[in-house]
């Protein structure tokens, strides 16, 4: 079996495979240039929430290294394009918070450099052992061997460890509780038939590709037991921004009598937020509905509405798993 991690520290620099060539092609890029992270963030070569998290604490963090002589300068610049690669997925503003914390508190700025990187390593590592913890929480959904269905990408790609939701999934196959995983392909980028098809293959779990718009006629003929997402960002209410479709499938859920639950770890829940209502939604270019791999699909000049992710509210959730536990409604974080 392929072992991959979406991102990693190897050697004082940041090591990620860039998801935009897979399934085709395991390119890797090593880097401490943390324009080149900002990049690799806002084009999805480095995508998912944690991961993200993770690469944006190492970006920040080397923003430092050849700082020269005014080193605020350049980390305050560095935050604000880290800042301003992704708005939706918290666990960036968690890690750059994290790390700015660190530097702006550190009486020796010229020590500063290693301070940070130490607690960058601590925020993959941490990331990592959050991942087996809720695959371990997770199990406890599974009332039988099961029909999973899935959205977008939440396996080892997206975190500096296993995964959040898709982890569970491998959990669970792993205690004989998955009989089969439908993962839906999830339009207009594919991290469901490109990514969660490319680890369910390698990890050698039973699958089939569906289109997003196939999830009600498997639900309505048995096909599905339950859903298990990933998240982008939590309110404390419990809704929940997710890849966009996720919305659609927990009303279709609620329709069909079929629970959902949301795998994240906690850096994913912004405890700033009451509701769901503020957070901010992406919105993506055109050209990735009106092209697929340069190739139009349709006429550049129609107009296009892009949102990358939606906002799934608390009460059609049915869990939600951190590492902690497996919260269950009314949510209160
Ligand atoms: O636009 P993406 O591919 O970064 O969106 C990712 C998702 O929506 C995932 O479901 C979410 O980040 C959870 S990853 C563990």
């Amino acid at each position: 079996m392929i072992e991959i991690k979406g991102v990693d520290f190897v050697d004082g620099k940041l090591k990620f495979i860039d998801q935009t060539k897979l399934p085709f092609e395991e390119r890797y890029v090593i880097t401490d240039d943390y324009e080149r992270i900002a990049e690799a963030i806002k084009h999805l070569e480095i995508r998912g929430a944690p991961a993200i998290g993770v690469a944006a604490a190492f970006a920040l963090s080397f923003s430092l290294k050849y700082a020269g002589q005014n080193p605020d300068q350049q980390i305050n610049k560095a935050y604000e394009r880290l800042a301003s690669t992704r708005p939706t997925a918290v666990n960036l503003f968690w890690a750059l918070k994290k790390i700015m914390n660190i530097y702006q508190n550190d009486p020796d700025k010229k020590k500063s450099y290693d301070k940070l990187i130490r607690h960058s390593i601590n925020i993959l590592e941490e990331d990592a052992v959050k991942c087996q913890k809720i695959a371990a929480n997770g199990l406890e959904i599974f009332k039988k061997k099961s029909k999973v269905l899935t959205h977008c990408n939440t396996g080892a790609l997206v975190t500096a460890g296993s995964g959040t939701a898709l982890n569970i999934i491998k959990e669970a196959y792993n205690n004989d509780l998955i009989e089969h995983v439908y993962a839906g392909e999830t339009r207009p980028l594919l991290q469901g038939s490109r990514l969660t098809a490319y680890e369910l293959y390698n990890a050698d779990i039973p699958f089939e590709i569906i289109t997003d718009s196939a999830a009600a006629y498997l639900m309505k003929r048995n096909k599905i037991d339950l859903i298990i997402t990933g998240a982008d960002r939590i309110a404390r209410n419990g809704d929940t921004a997710n890849k966009i479709g996720t919305y659609s499938l927990a009303v279709l859920a609620k329709f069909h009598k079929i629970p959902l639950y949301i795998a994240a770890p906690t850096s994913t829940i912004d405890y700033g937020l009451e509701t769901g209502m503020k957070i901010e939604i992406e919105i993506r270019d055109k050209k990735e509905v009106t092209q697929l791999n340069d190739i139009p699909v349709t006429r550049g000049e129609y107009p296009v509405y892009s949102p990358a992710f939606d906002i799934t509210p608390a009460d059609l959730i049915t869990a939600i798993i951190t590492e902690h536990k497996v919260h269950k409604p009314p949510f209160n974080f």
